[in-house]
Formats: C-alpha cells, sequence, structure tokens
C-alpha cells in the first residue's frame, strides 16, 4: 500500500465519489445535484430540494405531491417520544435534546431493511417529518408548556414556525425560513456528512446515522458557530466598538461565522441570507446586530481577506432567525432540520456503493513497554 502523506482535517482527500452537490470554493457556486444554488433559492421549495438530493432528479407534480402529503402525515412524534423528551433538562442544549431524540426514534422503527427501497422512503420521510416536530415539542416543554400539535393545512415551513411559536406564520416569513433550509440543506464532505456516510457504512440504521451527524454538527466549529456569532456580536454591542474588538483579539483568534475549508471567497448562502435578512427588516423592523454585522464583514474583509477569510453560511443566518423570533439556541437545531435532507442523501448514496470506513493512522507512541507494577509506578 502506498504511504500517503499526512493532512490534518484530511484536508483535500477525498472521502468519497458523489453526485450530490458540488462546490467551488474559488468562485463562490454551490449546486445540488448540478443546479445552481441561487435557483434553488429563488424557485424551489424545501421539500421539493430535499427529493431532488435524495432521488436524484426534481420530482414531477405527483410525486411532490405525494411526497410532501407521506411527510405531513407521519409529522407527530409518539407519546412515548414527547414523555422521555419532558424528562430532559430545560437547561440542556436543543442539539443535545434532538441528537437523543433522533436515536431514540431508532426504537421505535429500527428495523435495519437496509435493501428494501420501501424501508428506505419510509425512513427519509419519518426523519424529514419528524425532527422539526421534536426540536418545537422541546422548545415549548422546556418552558413547562404541553408541545402543540403539527398542522396538516400548513406547508413545512409555517408548520414549523406555528409549532414553535403557537400562533399563525406570517407567509413572508414562513416562505424565507423555507428558503433558508433549502440554503442550509447540503454541502458536500463537510464534518457532519462524513460523520454521517462513517455511520451509515457500517450498516447501521438510519436513526443513527442522523444522531451522529447531529451531535457532530453541534460544534462551534461547524453548524454552531450561527449560536456562537450572536453571541460575538452582542459582545461587540456598537457598529463604533467593531475595529476596536477586532484590533484587540488575542492573535490567531477565530472570528465565528467567517472562514471555510473550501470557500476561498464569500460564501454564496451568506449572501443570500443576507438579503433574505434585509427583506425582514423591511416588513419587521430593523436590527441594529445587522450594522455591526456589516460593518464587521467589512472590517475583517480588509484584515483577513487576503488570507480568503470571508464571511460563510452561519454570520447571517442568526440575525434571519432572530427576525422569526427562533431563541439563538435553536439556530443549530434549525440547521439539522434542514442538513437531514443532505445527511440522507448521503446515506443513501453511501449504501449503494458500500464499504465500510476504516482508514489507518500514523502511530506516535511507544513500542513494547515494559507493564510496570502499581506499586513501582
Ligand atoms: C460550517 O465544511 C462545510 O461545508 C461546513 C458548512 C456546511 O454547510 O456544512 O459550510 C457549515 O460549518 C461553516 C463554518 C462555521 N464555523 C465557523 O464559522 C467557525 C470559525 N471558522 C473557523 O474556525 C474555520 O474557518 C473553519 C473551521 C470553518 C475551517 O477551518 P480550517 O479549514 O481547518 O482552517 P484553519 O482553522 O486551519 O485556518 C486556516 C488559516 C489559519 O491561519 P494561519 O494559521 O494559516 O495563519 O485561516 C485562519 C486560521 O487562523 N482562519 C481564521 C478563521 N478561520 C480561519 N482566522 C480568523 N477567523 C476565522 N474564522
Amino acid at each position: 500500500m502506498t504511504v500517503c502523506e499526512y493532512k490534518p482535517g484530511l484536508e483535500g482527500i477525498p472521502a468519497a465519489q458523489s453526485s450530490i452537490s458540488y462546490v467551488d470554493g474559488k468562485q463562490g457556486i454551490l449546486e445540488y445535484r448540478g443546479i445552481r444554488i441561487e435557483d434553488l433559492a429563488e424557485k424551489s421549495t424545501f421539500l421539493e430540494t430535499s427529493y431532488l438530493l435524495i432521488w436524484g432528479e426534481l420530482p414531477t407534480k405527483a410525486e411532490l405531491e405525494a411526497f410532501e402529503s407521506e411527510i405531513r402525515y407521519h409529522r407527530r412524534i409518539k407519546y412515548r417520544i414527547r414523555d422521555m423528551m419532558k424528562c430532559f433538562p430545560e437547561t440542556g442544549h436543543p442539539m443535545d435534546a434532538l441528537q437523543a431524540s433522533a436515536a431514540a426514534l431508532g426504537l421505535f422503527y429500527s428495523r435495519r431493511a437496509l435493501d428494501n427501497p420501501a424501508y428506505i422512503r419510509q425512513a427519509v420521510v419519518r426523519l424529514l417529518a419528524k425532527i422539526p416536530t421534536m426540536v418545537a415539542a422541546f422548545q415549548l416543554m422546556r418552558k413547562g408548556n404541553d408541545p402543540v400539535r403539527p398542522r396538516d393545512d400548513l406547508d413545512y415551513a409555517g408548520n414549523f414556525l406555528y409549532m414553535l411559536n403557537e400562533r399563525e406564520p406570517d407567509p413572508l416569513a414562513a416562505r424565507i425560513f423555507d428558503v433558508c433550509l433549502t440554503l442550509h440543506a447540503e454541502h458536500t464532505m463537510n464534518a457532519s456528512t462524513f460523520s454521517a456516510r462513517v455511520t451509515a457504512s457500517t450498516l447501521t440504521d438510519p436513526y443513527a446515522v442522523v444522531a451522529s451527524a447531529v451531535g457532530t454538527l453541534a460544534g462551534p466549529l461547524h453548524g454552531g458557530a450561527n449560536e456562537e456569532v450572536i453571541t460575538m456580536l452582542e459582545e461587540i454591542g456598537s457598529v463604533e466598538n467593531v475595529r476596536p474588538w477586532l484590533d484587540n483579539l488575542p492573535p490567531k483568534s477565530k472570528i465565528m461565522g467567517f472562514g471555510h475549508r473550501v470557500y476561498k471567497v464569500k460564501d454564496p448562502r451568506a449572501t443570500i441570507l443576507q438579503s433574505l435578512a434585509e427583506q425582514l427588516f423591511e416588513k419587521f423592523g430593523h436590527d441594529k446586530y445587522y450594522d455591526i454585522a456589516v460593518e464587521l464583514e467589512k472590517a475583517v474583509e480588509e484584515k483577513l481577506g487576503p488570507k480568503g477569510i470571508y464571511p460563510n453560511v452561519d454570520f447571517y443566518s442568526g440575525l434571519v432567525y432572530r427576525k422569526m423570533a427562533i431563541p439563538t439556541d435553536l439556530f443549530t437545531p434549525v440547521f439539522a432540520i434542514a442538513r437531514v435532507a443532505g445527511w440522507l442523501a448521503h446515506w443513501k448514496e453511501q449504501l449503494g456503493e458500500n464499504r465500510i470506513f476504516r482508514p489507518t493512522q500514523m502511530y506516535t507512541g511507544d513500542r513494547g513497554a515494559a507493564y510496570i507494577p502499581i506499586d513501582q509506578r
């Protein structure tokens, strides 16, 4: 076997062959199944895009209606899952609650009939349908309230906002939320997708695949950065303080919402999210943290632009969610709701060409060391 150079973080190492999405990090291009993200954001819906990602083609009208109706039918969660979630501490992070709840679905639905297309379809439908219900249920229950039942007359995005806020969603907010889900649905071999594929490669059940990916997404270097961005903007506090704050950062500090392993220009999703934030401000009023964010983007570009450090997807998303009254610690669970589509697409693709992931390592420890009895150490 050829000995390869060690690349920390597997930078530049292909981990799979995939036809699901494509990123050109120099030109800032993202495509799902060959279709530009800008087109999908404008013309598609999250569920249509999910179908595209998972089954490889845009659905016909009849296929889409059938898919939407199956998802609507499976939105509710079993009372035993709800009761389990009621026992979670209300101080716990919603990503931890989501990871545990996603894994718990496996207790009810796991049969591991991975060669049966009907099982694959049911798992896809159940995960897409139930994850938003579980996120909303935890939010209400941690405030001491009962979760609300999903509403069949509302679409995917509108129903989530309804379950979360217990009131009729504004149509513009619901449409913008749906676009946000489309933007977050998939992104090549990111850390959580890699995690999903590794888990999938053992032929475990899809609920375990999604639970492991949720755990990976939660970290502040990945999906968790959207929450950290708002904390950072709050800490900066004013437009005037942006440059002093930046100048006083300890060397090598990571500015949340900036930088990317692949993009060396502004992430195309950040550009769209910024314009979605502006649309929301026109209808619902301005947010002073947006001005801080714009000034920070300018200042970081001047300082770190030559190194290819620009806003990523997590920089403007929180400003959009804030206007929808989504609590800050739900930003990453919202990312997860969307990314379930990408994880499932990769799960399905992995099963089609499966070989268990089992890389190697470069051993740096001792060999043949003596065992020292405890009283001689
Ligand atoms: C997501 O992979 C995906 O596709 C992920 C994602 C998706 O849709 O799935 O796009 C979603 O996870 C977005 C990223 C969210 N994370 C953050 O916003 C956290 C802040 N950003 C970073 O820590 C960082 O940029 C990463 C984690 C996103 C990427 O890390 P890399 O590729 O390992 O880069 P690195 O940490 O090795 O940095 C390379 C250089 C370093 O400088 P030098 O030591 O070479 O001089 O760039 C600098 C870093 O210090 N750098 C930053 C920076 N990010 C990189 N400097 C300041 N602020 C930053 N944010």
